[in-house]
């Protein structure tokens, strides 16, 4: 746990430290679970955002984008069930006065039992060696199995419970597992009581004719009410999907996870308008779909896993999340929501407009069902941010801090180095960053020795340094040091192009998909 707690630590303040993410307003002390993303950060931010946008836009012909406003019409989140059913349980502790989500401490209980497997797991590994069997050890290892059913069992009661509003019984659950605030130790906790999650505003310039407003909490609600706005204009065809990102806002009981949990953050969402009894099928496409998204930018299969719900959602007839170890363990980084025609159907009643869809193929009327996937792209960033952070052991019984970021999504793909700062060096690589920066991000640094800007660059991320040297100016060549590898080879400044675009090309990345 403690090791755990050092390398989240670590995470964020490597995050701060390079110039990817600042908390929001800190020369004011901050403001809580909101934050900024520095110069890094929003390069970062952006290139995963459009690894996203050309996977679900541009290489699917029947999905389209979108760009709605963060403003609605009130009534959207009255049809949408947001005002009635957008709530999370809460739970105070009396001593403490410190506020937490009820769920969260049973999962959190719940995830320490996992912990607990996991180290029968590895103990087990090491006593077995190559004859080791982990299905089969999970299978059959008394205290593992046992583990398993306590677990089980929790989830499967807190999952009941919260679907049937029954609160009392998430507060007993929580007195029957002895849970303690996690600060103070006490358990003299409150009753359990439900927390609407929405941020009210203001629209209008005086006080008696303003407009109660809502931020969205989620994106999904702009693509749901330009459903045929879109469908009509781009003669779209079912099945189809409508794609896009943009800011939602909660105002989060407890929000103390870095950019996990924000209150400000923004979506990547896209919802799949279908026939409807086509669900179940098109549920297990975008399961695998997703996945393989994941997959493609190569951050380790065995840190991500599938979860499905216990508690459903208002809208949904199944749901599951594409979960990721992060520092503090697996956690949900997506959700694929079956939301049946929840959304379209309410939209129909609350707005008196009808949202159907006459279907050629079956000759009728009828409004879709809807597939939902989502992910937080704040999250995706601390997933592919944290993952990539390692401190490597050299050789010379040294250590590196090295960003080993997918090359495709680092924010700046070369730097460029003159090795001294004399003899027409800087002037040749300024001409370098010249000719590559129309094609990439890249950086000149001339600063310090050359092995402490491997070092920065190495910490930064950057895949690629290109160092300027005496040889240069006989025959413009060049070296070029891998990141990860850090192999330093020769190459013609000519090859140079060529190299960083095999390495950073989207279409190479998003191509280990099919
Ligand atoms: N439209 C469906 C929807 O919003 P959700 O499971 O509430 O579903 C989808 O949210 C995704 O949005 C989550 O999987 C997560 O990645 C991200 N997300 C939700 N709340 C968040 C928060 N407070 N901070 C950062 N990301 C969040």
């Amino acid at each position: 746990m403690a090791k755990q707690e050092d390398d989240f630590k670590r995470v964020i303040s490597h995050a701060k430290e390079y110039g990817y993410v600042f908390q929001s307003s800190e020369i004011y002390d901050g403001l809580s679970a909101v934050y900024d993303y520095g110069q890094n950060g929003a390069e970062l931010k952006k290139n995963i955002r459009e690894y996203w946008w050309k996977a679900m836009v541009q290489l699917n012909d029947n999905i389209v984008g979108l760009d709605a406003a963060i403003f609605m019409h009130p009534l959207t989140w009255k049809a949408s069930g947001h005002i009635d059913a957008f709530n999370d349980p809460l739970i105070d502790n009396k001593d403490s006065k410190k506020r937490y989500r009820a769920d969260v401490l049973v999962e959190d209980y719940v995830a320490k039992i996992d912990a607990k497997i996991e180290k029968e797991v590895s103990k087990a590994e090491k006593r077995f060696g190559d004859t080791f069997n982990k299905e089969t050890f999970l299978a059959t290892n008394q205290r593992v199995v046992d583990y398993l059913q306590q677990g089980k069992t929790i989830l499967s009661r807190l999952g009941k419970s919260l679907q049937k509003e029954d609160l009392a019984d998430v507060k007993a659950l929580i007195e029957e597992l002895d849970i303690a605030c996690p600060m103070s130790g006490s358990k003299n906790w409150t009753d359990v009581k439900q927390f609407n999650l929405m941020f009210g505003t203001k629209l209008g310039a005086n006080a008696e004719s303003a407009m109660d407003l809502f931020l969205r909490p989620e994106t999904a609600q702009g693509i749901f009410v330009n459903f045929l706005n879109v469908q009509k204009s781009g003669r779209m065809k079912i099945p189809f999907g409508i794609a896009q990102t943009g800011k939602a806002f909660r105002n989060e009981i407890v929000a103390r996870q870095f950019i996990f949990r924000m209150r400000e953050f923004e979506q990547m969402e896209m919802q799949f308008f279908i026939q409807p009894g086509s669900q179940k099928e098109w549920y297990e496409v975008w399961k695998e779909k997703r996945m393989k998204w994941h997959l493609s930018l190569g951050l380790g299969q065995e840190n991500y896993r599938f979860h499905d719900h216990e508690k459903l959602a208002h809208y949904a007839d199944a749901a599951a999340d594409i979960e990721f170890r992060f520092p503090f363990g697996f956690k949900e980084l997506e959700g694929i929501h079956s939301r049946t025609d929840f959304d379209l159907s309410s939209h129909e009643k609350f707005s008196g407009k009808k949202l159907q869809y006459f279907d050629h193929e079956v000759n009728k009327n009828y409004v879709p069902y809807v597939l939902e996937t989502s992910i937080g792209l704040d999250r995706m960033f601390l997933a592919v941010f944290s993952n990539s952070l390692v401190e490597e052991e050299l050789e010379n019984n040294t250590t590196r801090t090295v960003l080993k970021l997918p090359a495709v999504l680092a924010p700046i793909k070369a730097a460029i180095l003159p090795l001294l700062k004399k003899d027409g060096l800087q002037e040749v690589a300024q001409s370098i960053v010249d000719e590559l920066k129309y094609d990439f991000n890249v950086a000149y640094d001339e600063k310090d020795a050359v092995g402490r800007r491997y070092r920065r660059q190495d910490a930064n991320g950057t895949p690629f340094c290109i160092t300027v040297d005496h040889q240069t100016l006989e025959d413009q060549t060049v070296t070029i040091r891998h990141r990860d590898s850090m192999e330093q080879e020769r190459v013609a400044i000519s090859a140079l192009n060529g190299i960083i675009h095999n390495a950073v090309d989207m279409k190479t990345w998003l191509k280990k998909m099919e």
